[in-house]
């Protein structure tokens, strides 16, 4: 039998998303070397259809990262978004309301692509095709992987490892029973998703409510509109012909004056909705990150944005351990992180709430509640800011350990 291939590194990262390739690039500027895992291929990770909305800290911290230049160039600043119910549009100003902030479209996948190029021109390692991906020792001070790749066994002896393997990764797994305490609430439907190759209908993303359910306008680019339309949580796509979802689409939609452009539809997927969330996000020398930690439902358009704030914490506490072995920031990063967690997870209950048909609802008496939100919220100053100021993103927190990190 052939001796299993050891290697050293600082920093262990699973999983090639943007939590562990944003981790990976902010550990790499500062000197610290980090290796990649992920257990897809290139050309999956970087085609996989997921989040489009980032908000200005996320494309703040981007740029700053020198990882901006495309998305400067092609993402879409929004300073405005649309809310439909009973056949009319309102307009909420996030511009007018924030203080001149808005939200820039750039689809995850192209942020993903931007990632891994600059990882590969920094010649930073990055390993696809991973298999059976186990952390051991997370509870002493040399963690390491155990992993196959190209039918070999491999081992990756670590200071610390990063565990940004999104929901469904092996990570959160590893950590003994017990340790971590898991909420989580699953809404009772989900979401068809496509991609049409046609103009966007309308400048601006668009939420809509209607009592067959709940639709979303938004978009990838002046060419490419993305569409989502509320379903049965355990929707068999088979039952989605394309006829179907156009006239669905139109109905939801449906407003005097406006109308949907259709287009041959080139992606098709159903997503479900759930809250969750693992407390604390670290336990040992396994720190968790991300979808790996905590899923929003996507009705906010925070999933993205808080996996970036978290490694953002985490890589400025990994800084100040690796140059003083001082811990004092490693130690506070899952406190640090969960005030924004639960506000963003707050904030994308609230939206989802306030937009999605009830299936319970037999008398009607939720969607009139809805409508009543609805109305208040485009009406009322404060509320208005309250929706804009949440979905472009929250700068202080009021969180004291977070401010002292980032
Ligand atoms: P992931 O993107 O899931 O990355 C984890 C990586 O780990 C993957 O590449 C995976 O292949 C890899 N991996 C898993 N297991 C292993 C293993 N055992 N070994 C090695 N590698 C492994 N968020 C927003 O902010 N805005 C939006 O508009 C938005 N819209 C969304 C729309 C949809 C339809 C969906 C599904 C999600 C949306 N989100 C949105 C959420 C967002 O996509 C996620 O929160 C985001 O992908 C989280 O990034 P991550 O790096 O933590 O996890
Ligand atoms: C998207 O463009 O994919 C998108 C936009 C807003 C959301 C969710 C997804 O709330």
């Amino acid at each position: 039998m052939s001796a299993v291939d050891v290697t050293r590194t600082q920093v262990g990262i699973v999983g090639a998303g943007p939590a562990g390739l944003v981790l990976g690039h902010l550990l790499h500027l500062q000197g610290i070397d980090t290796v990649v895992l992920e257990d897809r291929d290139r050309e999956y990770v970087e085609g996989r259809v997921r989040a489009g909305v980032l908000e200005q800290g996320t494309v703040d911290l981007l740029i700053e990262m020198g990882v901006g230049e495309r998305l400067e160039r092609e993402g879409l600043v929004h300073h405005g978004v649309e809310l439909r119910f009973g056949g009319e549009g309102h307009r909420i100003p996030f511009d007018e309301l924030t203080g001149g902030r808005g939200i820039t479209i750039y689809g995850q996948q192209e942020v993903v692509k931007d990632l891994i190029a600059a990882r590969l021109e920094a010649g930073a390692p990055l390993l696809f095709d991973v298999e059976d991906v186990r952390p051991v020792g997370i509870d002493g001070d040399s963690p390491t992987l155990h992993y196959r790749h190209g039918g070999e066994e491999r081992e990756l002896r670590c200071d610390v490892v990063a565990g940004c393997d999104g929901f469904h990764g092996v990570c959160r797994d590893a950590v003994p029973d017990g340790a971590l305490t898991f909420r989580e609430h699953v809404y009772p439907f989900g979401w068809l998703g496509i991609l049409a190759e046609v103009e966007p209908s309308s400048d601006e993303l668009i939420y809509c409510h209607h009592d067959r359910g709940f639709a979303l306008h938004s978009m990838r680019s002046p060419e490419i509109t993305r569409l989502y339309l509320q379903c049965e949580p355990d929707e068999d796509i088979e039952r989605w012909p394309d006829e179907r979802i156009w006239e669905e689409l139109h109905t939801r939609f449906a407003c005097e004056g406006w109308s949907l452009e259709e287009g041959p539809i080139v992606e098709k997927g159903i997503t479900p909705m759930r809250s969750f969330v693992t407390e604390p996000m670290q336990y040992g020398r396994l720190f968790l990150a991300g979808d790996a930690v905590h899923i929003v439902p996507a009705t906010g358009a925070k999933g993205l944005n808080l996996a970036v704030a978290d490694v953002r914490v985490l890589a400025k506490a990994l800084v100040q351990w690796f140059s003083t072995r001082d811990a004092t920031l490693l130690e506070g990063y899952s406190d640090a992180c969960l005030l924004r967690v639960w506000t963003a997870q707050h904030f994308a209950w609230w939206m989802t709430s306030m937009f999605h048909r009830m299936p319970d609802d037999r008398d009607g008496f939720q969607a009139r509640l809805q409508r009543a939100q609805l109305a208040y919220v485009c009406s009322s100053r404060a509320a208005a800011t309250s929706l804009a100021e949440n979905y472009v993103g929250l700068t202080r927190m009021g969180g004291r350990l977070e401010d002292q990190i980032v």
